[in-house]
């Protein structure tokens, strides 16, 4: 299935960069050798960074990626429309690792569900569910592609998340809670497995790190930068509002996914806040981005 090879590319290429740490691009990535059987759930497919586009018959599916997040994917075989959509969003997250490992740094990703005004929950914090179910099984292949997904306390408080993979196959990524210095982590789900904490408190089942605040804030590349210590590579932060929002403002995000639910409420937690800007040349402005259909609603996805 085409999910369980952009599953097993990941760790393939997680581990040719943890085997060859120095391996810089121009490089290549071949995930099985020979074309697969008509039929056959299975693809081979070759991946080129940088370097020469590769056509290669051999192979069912070629990609050839210049830069994070950008590949361009050719078929030699039939593959279909559904497996092509799985192939063209989500091969750039499974192949992003090489990129990490070349500019030593964490891909940071961040994803939120809002309302046509720009909220993420209500105004007593019920954000269960503004996104649809495509959304949610979407949110869940990210967690399962990348490296750790990170959420801020008040977001443990009301929704009280797993934060597990459960509506695809794949493993869970590392999972980061940061402040929550008074909260009672035992009473909230999170508390169930292992889990990373950054704040001024211990809590148990957790690796604890215990950062200075500047301003009552942390600096959000120091959170970075021992993630990055633990390992990851590729980082999905899931809200809330606040901690998206200084992760931002800090420069931190290298994509935001925003999924757009038909729903106006007026009031409530508005997804990014931050900052006093007067004029619009003092927007966050993208790179690149693109609009995608999830389900019968709509997703932005754009690289700044
Ligand atoms: N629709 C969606 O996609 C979505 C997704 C996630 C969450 N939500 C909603 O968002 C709401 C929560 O958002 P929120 O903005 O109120 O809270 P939040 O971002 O979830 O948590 C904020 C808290 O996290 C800690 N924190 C995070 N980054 C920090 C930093 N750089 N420096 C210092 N402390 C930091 C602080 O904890 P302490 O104060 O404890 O130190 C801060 O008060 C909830 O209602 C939730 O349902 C919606």
């Amino acid at each position: 299935m085409a999910w369980e090879t952009i599953l097993s590319i990941k760790k393939g290429i997680k581990q040719l960069c943890k085997d060859q740490p120095d391996m810089d691009v121009p490089g290549q990535y071949i995930h099985q050798r020979k074309k697969s059987k008509p039929g056959s759930d299975a693809y081979a497919v070759n991946i080129s960074f940088n370097n020469k586009p590769v056509k290669n018959s051999k192979f069912d599916v070629n990609v050839y990626s210049t830069e994070p997040f950008k590949c361009k994917i050719s078929y030699s075989r039939r593959v279909s429309l559904i497996n092509r959509n799985l192939f063209n969003l989500y091969l750039p997250y499974s192949i992003l690792p090489f990129y990490a490992a070349k500019n030593k740094k964490i891909y940071v990703i961040t994803h939120f569900a809002q309302t046509l005004d720009g909220r993420i929950a209500s105004a007593s914090g019920d954000s269960k569910w503004i996104g649809n179910q495509e959304n949610l099984i979407h949110a869940h292949r990210m967690r399962a592609l990348l490296d750790g997904i990170l959420v801020g306390s008040k977001t443990i408080q009301s929704d009280n998340p797993l934060l597990s993979v459960r509506h695809v196959s794949g493993d869970d990524p590392k999972k980061i809670v940061v402040g929550g210095d008074h909260l009672d982590i035992q009473n909230y789900q999170i508390s169930e497995n292992e889990f990373v904490s950054f704040s001024q408190g211990i809590n148990k089942n957790a690796d604890n790190f215990i950062l200075n605040k500047e301003g009552g804030i942390y600096d959000t590349s120091k959170i970075l930068k021992t993630l990055y210590n633990l390992g990851l590579r590729t980082l999905y932060i899931e809200g809330g509002s606040f901690t998206t929002s200084n992760f931002l403002s800090q420069n931190r995000i290298d994509q935001i996914q925003v999924h757009f639910a038909p729903i106006i409420l007026g009031s409530g937690v508005t997804g990014f806040n931050f900052g006093d800007a007067q004029h619009l040349k003092e927007a966050v402005y993208f790179n690149s981005f693109r609009y995608l259909p999830l389900g019968n609603q709509m997703m932005f996805i754009g690289e700044i």
